[in-house]
């Protein structure tokens, strides 16, 4: 089983170790030339980015050619995925593939605009993460089936979320807008934990470009929180529990 995988705070990553089978990193897979992946079951683990899929993991699905009998999507999310079933069974179909199963595992929120991580951490308990993990494994582990419908009102709330998620949420430029506090040492670790190649560290200081993924990877793992959007719900950073630093660096450089 080969599980391709994004992650920004170690949420997929977890997910994608707990499933199993051979991981591989979408922004490495991205900067191949081709990408093939064959195997008997192919996944992919993705946070839901305002109810889709972030936009590399788009990118990723019409540059892969992936040939597989069983087909997967799983999504992290906090809140609520909306009509994310039907972004990526549409996703899979564009590319000739069926999208054999779908879920998504509700974990800790990482939109800082939005979310206090603090109150994330010290409420996941009520998630169960572990349980939502266990029926997911058990049911891809015997290559359960799901079937997700589209219909108009589908399509409507689809195209709707997609222009929020073009207009509002995930604006390729969106890191211009950031801001690094004088506790910056320098470090390099931004630009190594950026999926996109967006960040450029010397010793003038930390430089973004305008190809953001908007995934917060810079903003949760800087190791002296330096660096800052112009909205923030909440003054902790986020990164999954069983995740180091390292493994998001190894994930993203
Ligand atoms: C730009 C952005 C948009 C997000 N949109 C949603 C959303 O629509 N619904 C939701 O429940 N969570 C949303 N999230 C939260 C993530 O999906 C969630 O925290 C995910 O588990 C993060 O995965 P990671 O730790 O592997 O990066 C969003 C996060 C970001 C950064």
């Amino acid at each position: 089983m080969m599980i391709c995988y994004f992650t920004a705070s170690g949420n997929c990553l977890y997910v994608a170790r707990r499933i199993g089978g051979n991981l591989l990193s979408i922004p490495q897979l991205m900067r191949q030339d081709a990408i093939e992946i064959e195997d008997d079951a192919v996944g992919v683990v993705c946070p839901c980015y305002n109810c889709e899929m972030p936009m590399m993991v788009r990118e990723f699905m019409r540059k892969a050619h992936i040939q597989a009998e069983y087909f997967f999507f799983i999504y992290t999310y906090g809140a609520g995925f909306g009509e994310a079933y039907a972004h990526a069974k549409l996703a899979a179909e564009e590319e000739g593939l069926t999208l054999s199963y779908v879920n998504a595992i509700q974990m800790v929120d990482n939109f800082i605009p939005y979310f206090d991580m603090q109150e994330q951490i010290d409420t996941l308990p009520k998630k169960n993460v572990e349980g939502q993990l266990e029926a997911v494994c058990a049911d891809i582990d015997a290559r359960k089936t799901t079937d997700v419908e589209i219909t108009d009102a589908t399509r409507a709330q689809m195209a709707m979320y997609r222009k929020r998620l073009a207009d509002v949420w995930l604006k390729k430029d969106t890191a211009l807008s950031y801001t690094v506090n004088d506790s910056c040492i320098r470090c390099g670790i931004c630009a190594k934990v950026c999926p996109a190649n967006n960040i450029t560290v010397t010793p003038d200081g930390v430089r973004f470009s305008d190809h953001c993924e908007v995934c917060y990877a810079c903003l949760h793992n800087c190791p002296k929180h330096a660096i800052h959007m112009p909205l923030e719900a909440g003054t902790t950073q986020f990164r999954n529990e069983h995740v180091t630093l390292n493994d998001i660096v190894e994930a993203n450089q």
